[in-house]
């Protein structure tokens, strides 16, 4: 396809026709001039290609295999294994002619009452983009397009099409477009969907500081920007922004205003161009790389149990409860042992073309009695299950409790209001704990829940939504077929009120203020020395591990040069196990406000029992940076920075550190209303000040008595000089001799600089 050529040939007509899709989920054809239509499909964790001819209710999509969701996925911390499943999405893509798979969602969870975290990775950027990179590059690999979304800050579903999260510039940069930034400069994804949200009052579908600016002029993006289904307001708007493609069709309507915008002078035609060509430039992606493959649904059904695997998160395991002995008598309690919650509600939801259930999982390895314990379609306690429950409890030597989040619990399309699991399975748990003492639980939710029970049961399994075979991964798990090694990508508070964001979530009529700024997640519960239940980074295996001999590449380096940290891990166990190795960074002392430690590296790792290995992890300068608003750019203050690795944000096992400087230093400019305190802080200040303050007053006086110097600048810290006129009574102390001072300083600086 030649791209100039068939826009000199595009009549205004069909190039506004162009900027919207046909239908639900294809773009347009134009028959004319041979240019084919794609279509595209939801993602993230599975394919849910709609039949094209019907609407778009989730029965009416192909059987298709459900993967667990991207809060389980992103417990794995596993880039291979992210790949392998984007490989898998993009050959069955293929098989089935999907251009591009509409995923994945790299929002952070702001709170875990957002009812799509599900679909969401992590509440912490690094992790975030780490995981949504490796999915796309899978994907792409096997020439299918990915659409990473939903970009951004839309981190709430209530009011989702019209609230206006409010962000300060800091914490934009730091958290919510960090998670973003990764993926699209490494992975490249074809497609960027923005949100429906806007952001500080502007709609993110026709945002040009968010679409162009960042996106493409600071971040390089070369692709194609898509609306989220329905979130255009202003499609002319949009066009100037670097919105591309809206989607779903708009009927013809919004072609009637961009025809009428160009001819009416108010919108220029070469914005109009762009989009059309980033639009065909997807075409041609897609038709360079077709192929025609079959697809294997049970290869897939067995890959998604091996990837939940690889994602449980056991969070404990009091007196080795865990794994069970199959010749003990062992009871599964619990409607979603029978049926499980394996996927979340909304746009993401597949048809699966079969489901493993444990109880049908657990037929393979030994006999288990069931009693199902309660509802899932309302919350009333059912005294005849929850007896039938009590009395397999009563006989069996291990309760295994199924229990979780019922379908209407969390969905996209609205949050939930509490972290509480519904009263029915509250109620059963209670019931069993009092007649055994052994019972592990097994959790399916989308995202973190309070545990008021925790104290009382022996053994907890996160399930989180595992996919459709998550029966089997269960099973393999709690059987100790496979070693649990899974670790939290989230914060699990004690209660609701411990999350950060909870005094403004949702926020109020249209208008969310996020005023935690950038203490989201982890980084709130270390600062305010808040003890979570299960703190980010957190899960336990059937083995243990030594860590030992941190070394840091260089004591010292600029801040344009890597640093690699070294350790060596050791399983101590007697089984296999895999380990994730968790690296963080903190700024021993800053001029900004600053968490106390941010996740920059990661790295699993598999050992035998005795076994022990050497890992390397990379530090570059975005590791030690923050984004500095006076500058608008990323920037590292000189100093000593602490290299902390551990088995969670809360277990940090080997520390080291290394001094880094910056090497585009930024230098403030002293006026006479600097403080004494800034002017003291480079070590330059402080000397030229105290042989001024030496001058002024009677200097042998002043040597004899330095230690009263010292306390009068102590307290004169926060004193701009220009007040020491009033407050110092030395004839000599003018404001000339200040601004001297000032212009002395400056200079001096300034060509320490050069
Ligand atoms: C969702 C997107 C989804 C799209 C198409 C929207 O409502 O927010 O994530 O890809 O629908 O189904």
């Amino acid at each position: 396809m030649n791209i100039d050529k068939i826009l000199t040939e595009m009549s205004l007509e069909e190039k506004a026709s162009l900027c919207s899709g046909e239908g639900f989920w294809h773009t347009k054809a134009i028959d004319r001039l041979d240019i084919q239509r794609i279509m595209l499909s939801d993602g993230p964790h599975g394919l849910r290609k709609v039949n094209e001819e019907r609407d778009c209710t989730t029965d009416e999509s192909i059987k298709a295999v459900c993967f667990p969701t991207a809060s389980a996925l992103a417990c794995s911390f596993d880039r291979d294994l992210l790949e392998k499943l984007g490989q898998a999405l993009g050959d069955e893509c293929q098989a089935e002619g999907v251009a591009v798979l509409l995923g994945p969602g790299a929002n952070i969870k702001r709170s875990p009452l957002c009812g799509r975290n599900f679909e969401y990775f992590s509440e912490d950027p690094y992790l975030s983009t780490e995981m949504a990179s490796a999915y796309i590059k899978g994907v792409q690999s096997r020439g299918v397009g990915t659409s990473l979304k939903h970009f951004a800050v839309n981190n709430q579903e209530h009011r989702r099409m019209s609230t206006s999260a409010e962000v300060d510039e800091r914490t934009l940069r730091e958290i919510y477009l960090a998670s973003f930034e990764g993926a699209v400069k490494n992975a490249k994804p074809w497609m960027i969907m923005c949100s429906y949200n806007r952001i500080n009052g502007v709609h993110a579908s026709e945002n040009p500081k968010l679409l162009t600016d960042i996106l493409r002029d600071e971040w390089g993006y070369k692709g194609l920007v898509v609306s989220d289904w329905g979130a255009v307001d202003n499609r002319v708007n949009g066009i100037k922004a670097g919105l591309d493609l809206e989607m779903p069709s708009s009927i013809g309507k919004n072609d009637k205003y961009i025809i009428e915008a160009v001819k009416q002078g108010r919108l220029d035609i070469k914005d109009v161009d762009r989009c059309v060509r980033r639009i065909l430039e997807l075409l041609v992606k897609y038709e360079n790389v077709k192929t025609d493959i079959v697809w294997d649904k049970e290869k897939d059904h067995n890959l998604a149990s091996d990837i939940e695997s690889e994602c449980m998160v056991l969070l404990k395991n009091e007196d080795n409860i865990l794994p069970l002995d199959k010749n003990k008598k062992i009871a599964f309690i619990g409607k979603f042992a029978e049926s499980p919650r394996y996927q979340g509600g909304g746009s993401s939801h597949i048809n699966s073309y079969k489901v493993t259930s444990a109880l049908e999982a657990v037929k393979n390895i030994c006999k288990v009695t069931y009693a199902e314990g309660y509802h899932t379609d309302d919350d009333i306690n059912d005294e005849r299950l929850i007896s039938d429950a009590v009395k397999s409890a009563r006989d069996c030597d291990i309760a295994v409790l199924f229990v979780g989040l019922p379908d209407s619990f969390e969905s996209e399309g609205y949050d939930r209001s509490h972290l509480r699991l519904p009263e029915c399975q509250l109620e059963l748990i209670k019931r069993v704990v009092e007649v055994n003492k052994n019972v592990v639980i097994v959790l399916h939710n989308g995202s973190a829940v309070e545990m008021p029970f925790a104290d009382d049961i022996k053994g907890i399994l996160e399930a989180y939504l595992g996919g459709q075979a998550v029966g089997q991964a269960e099973v393999d798990i709690l059987f100790g077929k496979k070693n649990p090694c899974g670790k939290l990508a989230e914060t699990f508070p004690r209660k609701l009120c411990d999350n950060p964001s909870y005094l403004n979530f949702p926020g109020e009529g249209d208008k969310v203020c996020y005023q935690e700024g950038i203490f989201v997640g982890y980084r709130y519960y270390d600062k305010k020395e808040i003890e979570p239940l299960f703190p980010f980074g957190y899960g336990l295996s059937y083995t243990t591990f030594e860590y030992k001999d941190i070394e840091v590449s260089k004591r010292e380096i600029n801040d344009d040069e890597e640093l690699i940290v070294t350790v060596t891990v050791k399983n101590t166990g007697k089984v296999t196990g895999k380990e994730i190795v968790q690296l963080y960074v903190n700024d021993e002392q800053s001029s900004v406000i600053r968490p106390i430690k941010e996740l920059k590296g990661f790295k699993k790792v598999t050992l035998n029992p005795g076994e022990e290995k050497r890992l390397a992890l990379k530090l570059n300068k975005r590791s030690f940076a923050y984004y500095n608003t006076d500058i608008s750019d990323w920037y590292v203050e000189q100093g000593k920075y602490n290299i902390l690795v551990g088995a969670s944000s809360r277990d940090i096992r080997l520390k080291s550190s290394v001094y880094v400087s910056p090497t585009n230093r930024i230098r403030t400019k002293y006026t006479l209303n600097s403080t004494v305190g800034d002017i003291m802080s480079t070590d330059i200040g402080k000397a030229l000040f105290k042989d001024f303050m030496s001058e002024i007053s009677n200097t042998e006086a002043m040597e004899e008595n330095s230690e009263q110097m010292e306390m009068e600048l102590e307290m004169f810290n926060e004193l701009p000089l220009r007040a020491m006129v009033s407050f110092i009574d030395k004839k000599n102390l003018t404001r000339e001799k200040l601004s001297q001072l000032v212009e002395r300083i400056n200079t001096t600086l300034d060509s320490d600089l050069d």
